[in-house]
């Protein structure tokens, strides 16, 4: 049977995404996005909100976990893929995938949600 074992959720400004790649530029998309995440929103009209979405996605994901991200989890450890029809899916690495296994966690969902000055994401840990 499955359970829901966390939920999370995070909103985030456009602009600081927008202000922070302007200050930290390629040091930033290696630290926080996986080279998937980085191409996906550079592929679309304006990735600034892709990234917001995703940069929330990240932190909504560590809030259903109960630990937020820091320590054992770090923004790497949570990537945000796709299904085939746009869905967008949690891969867990390292760190994040220690913590799934240690909190009985066999899967995370997260929903997307973006607009000109917000990026939005829910996420629930399944357990
Ligand atoms: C796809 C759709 C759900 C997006 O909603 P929206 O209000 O236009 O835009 P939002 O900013 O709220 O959401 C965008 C996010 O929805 C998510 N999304 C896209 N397709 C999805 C799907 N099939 N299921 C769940 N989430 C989906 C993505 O995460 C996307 O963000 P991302 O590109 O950064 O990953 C909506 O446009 C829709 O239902 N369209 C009709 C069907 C359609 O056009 N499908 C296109 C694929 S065939």
């Amino acid at each position: 049977m499955t359970m829901i074992a966390g939920i999370g959720i995070d909103l985030i400004e456009t602009s600081r995404i927008r202000d922070t790649l302007d200050k930290f530029g390629d040091r930033f998309f290696r630290r926080v996005f996986t080279p998937k995440e980085v191409d996906y929103c550079k592929s679309m009209k304006f990735p600034d909100r892709h990234l917001a979405a995703r940069f929330a996605a990240k932190e909504a994901v560590g809030k259903c976990f109960g630990t937020g991200i820091g320590g054992g989890l770090g923004w790497k450890d949570i990537e945000i893929t796709h299904s085939e029809l746009g869905e967008p899916l949690v891969e867990l690495h390292g760190g994040g995938l220690e913590l799934a296994q240690r909190l009985g966690i066999r899967e995370v969902r997260v929903s997307l949600s973006h607009t000109e000055s917000y990026g939005c994401a829910v996420a629930v840990a399944e357990k």
